[in-house]
């Protein structure tokens, strides 16, 4: 199924989007505000996270900002009232933060994540919630491209908490009708992704250490994986809330090519103009939750949703660069 949409249903829409003042949810939040949508931000600018006031810059009002907590269920309850669509975004993104502390993620990524669909069921059943989940519930794979029929066999305490924080979304249009759906992002990258550490994900860690004149370090080298610029995510998440068909489904997203973080490296030094990078051993704690190799089979989201990644690795590493060149210091 080919669906092409202009995305009008979400003029006029009231729009919750957890997370809104992270990477993903504030470029969400930008193409909603300019679709004429009424855009609400619930994030709690934890310092750790990716949360950043920043990433909203020019439509800070059109959009309202409630520096909440998720697993505030008083704060849920009352945010989650007569909004159209959830987009469901906040989480505790690191995987290590994970290993060190694991409760926290048990809290935010499935005990909040229950909390929220509870506030649905019981106070806007009509609501549509679109989730994003992570390929990392996958583990190692068995094999590649990665399908969604794959065993989830996650590697550590962030996997397992997200997996669940996805099967209660599902659970819930299953069994009590709030229509949901889960997308299994894959690596996610582009402007407002945070680049001060590795905790989102290296590849911003790599743009900043490009862009101070440092060598970038890369583990290992050879682990192939795949990348969605933000906004081809965005998109997908537009087309979840709109089509129906993808409630109680969970869909892979995925890149365009698949590449070794070694090439990788190569082909951002070669779009900044100038770098180095140092290959080096994975450290201890890392190796022990790497899954290897990664790259998803997105067909399922291209046939339910129309979905297609249209930008090149090429063009959204240059799109980034540029934006971080621009902004280096807001996300220091
Ligand atoms: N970026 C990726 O490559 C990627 C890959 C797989 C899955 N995901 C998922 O996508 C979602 C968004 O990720 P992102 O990359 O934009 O990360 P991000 O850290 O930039 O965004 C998450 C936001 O959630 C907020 N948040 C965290 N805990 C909160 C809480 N308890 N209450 C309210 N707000 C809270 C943070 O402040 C942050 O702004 C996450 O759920 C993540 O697991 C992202």
């Amino acid at each position: 199924m080919n669906h092409i949409s202009d995305f009008s249903i979400f003029n006029g829409a009231n729009i919750l989007i957890t997370g809104g003042l992270g990477f993903i949810g504030s470029n969400l939040a930008r193409r909603l505000a300019n679709l004429g949508a009424y855009v609400t931000l619930v994030d709690s600018l934890i310092p750790e996270y990716g949360g950043n006031l920043f990433n909203i810059a020019g439509i800070e009002d059109w959009v309202r900002i409630n520096i909440s907590d998720v697993r505030d269920e008083h704060s849920m309850k009352y945010l989650i009232r007569d909004q159209n669509y959830l987009f469901n975004l906040a989480g505790q993104t690191s995987h290590l933060d994970s290993m060190a502390d694991p409760f926290t993620d048990l809290e935010i990524n499935s005990r909040a994540q229950l909390s929220i669909l509870e506030a649905c069921r019981k106070y806007n059943s009509g609501i549509k919630v679109v989730f994003a989940s992570t390929r990392q519930i996958y583990g190692k794979p068995d094999y590649l491209p990665v399908d969604e029929k794959h065993l989830l066999r996650p590697v550590d305490v962030n996997g397992i908490n997200k997996m669940a924080g996805e099967w209660y979304h599902i659970l819930y249009n299953n069994v009590y009708g709030i229509r949901a759906c889960a997308l299994r992002l894959t690596n996610t990258y582009g402007p407002c992704m945070r680049i001060k550490d590795a905790r989102q994900t290296f590849l911003g860690l790599w743009i900043k250490q490009l862009l101070q004149g440092q060598p970038i370090e890369i583990w290992g080298g050879d682990q192939m994986r795949d990348f969605t610029f933000v906004e081809d995510a965005v998109d997908a998440f537009l087309l979840a809330a709109e089509y129906d068909i993808a409630n109680g489904q969970v869909l892979n997203l995925g890149g365009n090519q698949a590449i070794s973080l070694k090439s990788l490296g190569e082909l951002l030094i070669e779009i900044n103009g100038s770098g180095k990078y140092v290959l080096k051993d994975f450290p201890h704690e890392r190796r022990a939750i790497d899954i290897g190799d990664y790259y998803a089979n997105a067909d399922f989201a291209r046939k339910v949703l129309g979905w297609e990644p249209t930008t090149s690795l090429r063009q959204g590493l240059f799109k980034t660069l540029i934006y971080y060149r621009e902004n280096l210091e807001a996300y220091l």
